[in-house]
């Protein structure tokens, strides 16, 4: 089937938070083999699992030691080749995190790189001298705090990290990291996997000047307008899909942040064979504060509403969008842009069906089709992640912020939020695992897990289940013209989708208290058909009342 990516649901799994089945606390392959089952029932069509291979998980798995190795924690390759065989089995597809714009520092190509200036690794990475004071090579700040930039005793000079320290850049310049890499694919593509998602595939190309950034009155300049979309990121995707991608029926998605539809038109556009979509950050970056994400601003419905209509209206026709409200570097959406108390299962279901509405490929994150919430960090100590840990060491010792108040922030928007262990049920440790977890589990795990919510009507579960079947019934869910209604307004989130004479109106409330609603004339008769609610609802004309967090969605035929 030509193009089934944009008629699939994806599932995105955490593999060291999903299921642990031998007792270390730490989630692996063969717990992903036996929820297969659970992903099934569900109905999604795709799996994409965050990175499995050899890391000695600086960033969980983000730093790669080896591409074409299993990490340890997870399994052996004899359990991957099992996992890919059962998923296909059940006709659900399996699709890889491709990390290539770094590898870990203990891969062997940065140990080789590392030794000599004229080691045949060494414009495998990003090399530079300080300064004559012997400041690094340039001002730019790492994305993990602190300068992008580690001084290497060997050769007395600097190696590049966009992210942490044990996460060297490559240097996608040098034709041979290129092949390299290619040929890593295509290993991986002749197993017979369906796809990547590729691992911040815009900062690829770095404009080769490496001049110093704009710093704002900060610490460090920022780095955005030299390495993201940088000058030659469009020609080496196409060169990866000539040589690689063209020759296989798969999927790709790549993460691009501060990408523009502009940008996303030239990555996901037909005609430019280079990706299938990819995620943009837009609405994920509507709370952050001149650039930082550390804030405790609250998002305005207007500015959301503005920023999907704009991916919406940009990509229609032009390419694909993808669809997303979390993954494992994000919050929990109802904790974030619902109420996860008093309208924790109503605000759950009316994101969803915001989300899954619209036009592009559905991304669920693992434990979001329970409504699972943010979790309590009572201190830094049950913090995990290493971008948070760094951040609140340098925010509460270099920028003046108390460490309170950082932990309120790392409690609103930290990824560790993402990564507590998927609940399963209400036995010790969520059913996760029989040992103590690497993270802490979520202490709401006795009321919010799968056990209590699989096969119960009216469960966050059933609702996502249903929206994944609306999909594969109405092909106007996948490929109908998106127009937003009420700009205006702060509590409605309203929108049509058109196709041919068909057309659906999703209306979302994100008020906390009832809100009146004049349906368009169109729809304002008895024959339109309601596709789906969380609440019960009457048959209506012209006027609704809606309640708190009431999602609905007509078709009119
Ligand atoms: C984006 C990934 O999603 C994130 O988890 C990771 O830390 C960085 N890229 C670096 O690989």
């Amino acid at each position: 089937m030509a193009n089934w990516w944009k008629e699939s649901v994806v599932y995105q799994i955490y593999p060291r938070s999903f299921k642990d089945s031998n007792g270390d606390g730490i989630g692996d392959l063969q717990g992903i083999i036996s929820k297969l089952d659970y992903l099934k029932a569900l109905g999604i069509d795709v799996l994409w699992l965050s990175p499995i291979y050899d890391s000695p998980n600086d960033d969980n798995g983000y730093d790669i030691r080896n591409y074409q190795a299993i990490m340890q924690e997870f399994g052996t390759m004899a359990d991957f080749d099992e996992l890919l065989q059962q998923a296909h089995h059940r006709g659900i597809k399996l699709v890889l995190d491709l990390v290539v714009n770094h590898t870990s520092d203990e891969h062997v190509w940065f140990a080789e790189s590392r030794k000599s200036k004229n080691n045949p690794y060494r414009d495998y990475y990003i090399w530079g001298d300080g300064k004559t004071d012997g400041k690094p090579p340039n001002n730019w700040g790492s994305v993990f705090s602190g300068s992008a930039w580690k001084y290497d005793d060997a050769t007395r000079q600097y190696y590049l990290h966009m992210f942490s320290q044990k996460q060297p850049d490559l240097n996608w310049e040098n034709p041979k990291v290129r092949n390299e890499i290619y040929n890593m694919m295509v290993w991986w593509l002749d197993k017979g996997i369906d796809g990547f998602r590729m691992d911040v595939i815009n900062m690829i190309s770095k404009e080769q000047s490496f001049q110093d950034g704009e710093t704002y009155g900060g610490l460090y300049g920022n780095p955005s307008p030299y390495i993201i979309n940088g000058p030659r990121v469009h020609e080496f995707l196409k060169e990866m899909n000539q040589r690689v991608l063209s020759k296989y029926d798969v999927m790709t998605v790549g993460e691009t942040p501060a990408a523009t539809t502009e940008d996303a038109q030239r990555y996901t556009g037909e005609n430019e064979h280079e990706l299938n979509m990819v995620f943009q950050f837009e609405h994920m970056g509507l709370e952050a504060a001149g650039g930082s994400k550390w804030t405790d601003r609250r998002f305005r419905l207007t500015d959301l509403k503005q920023v999907f209509t704009k991916w919406q209206k940009g990509l229609e026709g032009r390419g694909w969008n993808s669809l997303y409200w979390n993954n494992h570097d994000q919050p929990r959406v109802v904790s974030r842009f619902g109420n996860d108390k008093k309208y924790w299962a109503q605000s759950a279901k009316m994101l969803a069906t915001c989300l899954h509405m619209q036009q592009g490929t559905p991304y669920i994150y693992q434990g979001e089709e329970l409504g699972m919430t943010n979790t309590v960090f009572h201190s830094i100590d049950d913090c995990r992640d290493i971008e948070a840990i760094n951040a609140y060491h340098e925010m509460t010792t270099q920028q003046g912020v108390s460490p309170q108040e950082m932990l309120c922030y790392i409690n609103r928007i930290s990824r560790d939020n993402a990564r507590t262990p998927m609940q399963w049920d209400s036995s010790a440790f969520a059913g996760f695992s029989t040992a103590e977890p690497w993270i802490a589990v979520n202490e709401n795990y006795k009321r919010i897990n799968a056990a209590a919510q699989v096969e119960v009507e009216g469960s966050v579960f059933s609702y996502y289940q249903k929206l994944i079947q609306l999909r594969h019934q109405y092909p106007i869910i996948v490929y109908a013209s998106f127009d937003l209604l009420l700009p205006e307004s702060e509590e409605l989130f309203v929108f049509t989708r058109t196709r041919g004479e068909q057309q659906l109106l999703t209306i979302c409330s994100f008020a906390e208290q009832n809100v009146e609603y004049h349906l368009p004339q169109r729809f304002a008769d008895d024959e339109k058909q309601l596709l789906i609610a969380n609440y019960p609802c009457e048959p209506c004309t012209e006027k609704i009342t809606l309640r708190p967090y009431e999602a609905r969605v007509y078709l009119h035929k």
